[in-house]
């Protein structure tokens, strides 16, 4: 069954500078009323898709899964949670954004199942050394009764990446690795049925027309478990990544295995199936995965992890782009996602905040400058649409969303809260579900209780008050988006001339990005104003702005 009409399936290099924007499932649109979002809720909000003007969307998970870390626990690969839907529900959803001329992007999760999956199950009541086991990481512990792990490696959500499981006969026995929460196992990738699994699920979701995948963890599939352990692994830290893929756990030369027979999968479709790496490590080495060996492109975090600084902005851009250059892929920005405190939020605290820290004030110390960290975040979002390359924007940021830092701690669901020992409150206040209304009981969420409560803000900003508000932030993407699309010129830029605060550049065809970081007023180039993030006054640019202008010709 392959859905989706023909107009959009024509261009194979459609990704190489598409806008995608991330839904997160559970927090968009609820239809059921039952407090979680689900696939029918997306599928009534296309609209809002269409006129925001996206390419593509990418759906971070919709599988059955317990929610231990949420939904990057997969029970099953190859259906719909009950709870969001069925798989009519996701083809249904899939035909209507292909009809939109919107593509779609699943996400695939191959470095560990859920606990609740049903190899791991049959891992558990299968005992040591079965065949079972062999598809996860299983080790006997240390001391005299192998009380202790394996070893001292932590997981990136805070304790041991190691738990010890109780043998089917009732006494406690081996140990699994788990780089995340517990309750997700890591797969061996040198077992051969594990590679036979995933590429039945990519040819599953490609089957039913789905256009590309997003590869969780990318970089994290392979491990060295040759004895003796490593000591003091760090995970998660990327300055500290050796570069040269002898890290036990982290970006291994032999992961790239795994990607060039993705490759041929990919390839067996047309137009290719696309994808894209969420490899969190140092520009070099995340290029190696994004080549058109490979998964073709890789998320660059680099900009999303920058501070509102026009030097360090551009050293990021020139670096991304001549690394795409040299390996053929195209770049990717990025501001926001599921796993990070909202950018307006970021760029609104002073410089340098700690932002856990911050978050367990429940955002109170230091203050947040809400309407400096949306002003900023409106020039950025114009500057990175204006990059050569591809702009993935998440959920909740075209209607200038802030992070809901004061969460109270018993609706906590993010696990790093659970695991860290309350020492890190963790990323639910980028998971609020979504203000479409700007009043009732869930601002047009759809259920009564929202699995995530809402803040009262939320209804000053919702979708409907910001539909007819020209100066609205929804209203800026959507100019943006639409004009992007008609000014999209071939993958280059050159630097216009600009002190230290300013960032300006051109693309091919006389478009114009010009953002000033600083706050005194510069002086714009000439040429026809095409949008900007704040109102202009003449010919100049306030601070913390982006305008887009067009070179006149002749
Ligand atoms: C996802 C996270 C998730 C982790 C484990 C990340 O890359 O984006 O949300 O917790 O992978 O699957």
């Amino acid at each position: 069954m392959t859905a989706g009409g023909p107009s959009i399936q024509d261009d194979p290099q459609w990704w190489r500078q598409a806008v995608v924007y991330q839904i997160y499932p559970r927090s968009f649109a609820d239809a059921n009323g039952d407090g979680v979002g689900d696939l029918p809720g997306i599928l009534a909000r296309v609209g809002h898709l269409r006129e925001l003007g996206v390419d593509a969307v990418w759906l971070s998970p919709f599988y059955p899964s317990a929610l231990a870390d949420g939904g990057y626990d997969v029970d099953d690969y190859r259906d719909v949670d009950p709870r969001l839907g069925t798989l009519a529900d996701a083809d249904a959803l899939f035909s209507a954004l292909h009809a939109n001329g919107i593509r779609v992007i699943v996400d695939l999760v191959p470095n560990h199942t859920s606990n609740r999956h049903a190899w791991f199950r049959a891992a558990i009541a299968a005992g040591r050394d079965s065949p079972e086991r062999a598809r996860y990481i299983f080790r006997d512990g240390r001391g005299a009764a192998g009380e202790l792990p394996p070893n001292d490696w932590p997981s990136h959500f805070g304790a041991s990446a190691w738990s010890r499981i109780v043998e089917p006969d009732g006494v406690l026995g081996q140990w699994y690795l788990h780089l995340f929460a517990p309750e997700q196992p890591d797969l061996n990738w040198d077992h051969p049925d594990v590679h036979a699994d995933f590429e039945n699920t990519i040819r599953f979701w490609a089957d039913r027309g789905v256009d590309g995948f997003r590869v969780d963890v990318a970089h994290a599939l392979k491990k060295d478990l040759s004895e003796p352990y490593r000591d003091e692994v760090t995970i998660g830290v990327m300055d500290e990544y050796p570069l040269d893929g002898s890290h036990p756990l982290i970006d291994r030369d032999d992961v790239h295995e795994i990607y060039r027979s993705w490759r041929k999968v990919f390839d067996e479709y047309s137009p290719p199936r696309v994808a894209v790496a969420e490899a969190t490590v140092p520009a070099p080495r995340r290029a190696l995965y994004a080549t058109e060996e490979e998964l073709g492109q890789a998320f660059n975090f680099d900009l999303l992890e920058a501070p509102w600084d026009a030097r360090r902005f551009r050293s990021i851009i020139q670096e991304n782009l001549s690394i795409s250059a040299d390996t053929g892929s195209s770049s990717t920005w990025t501001l926001s996602n599921h796993d990070v405190v909202r950018h307006a939020t970021r760029y609104g605290l002073p410089r340098g905040t700690d932002l856990d820290a911050w978050l367990l004030t429940d955002g109170a110390t230091p203050p947040l400058d809400r309407e400096r960290g949306l002003r900023r975040a409106r020039a950025a979002v114009l500057l990175l649409l204006a990059l050569p390359g591809s702009t993935y924007l998440y959920q909740g940021e075209e209607l200038g969303l802030h992070e809901v830092a004061d969460l109270p701690r018993e609706v906590l669901q993010d696990p790093i809260w659970k695991r860290d020992g309350g020492s890190r409150k963790g990323r639910d206040g980028c998971r609020v579900p979504l203000p479409w209304a700007p009043d009732g009981p869930s601002f047009g969420f759809g259920a009564k209780a929202p699995h995530l409560p809402q803040p009262s803000w939320f209804g000053s900003v919702a979708v409907e008050g910001q539909r007819g508000d020209a100066s609205s932030t929804l209203q800026l993407y959507r100019a943006a988006i639409r004009e992007r699309r008609a000014l999209l010129a071939p993958e280059r830029l050159d630097w216009l001339p600009g002190d230290d605060s300013v960032l300006a550049f051109e693309r091919p065809g006389g478009w114009m990005s010009v953002t000033n970081f600083g706050q005194e007023p510069i002086a714009l180039p000439p040429g026809r104003l095409v949008l900007s993030s704040v109102d202009l006054e003449g010919e100049l640019l306030p601070g913390d702005a982006t305008a887009w202008l067009v070179r006149e010709q002749g």
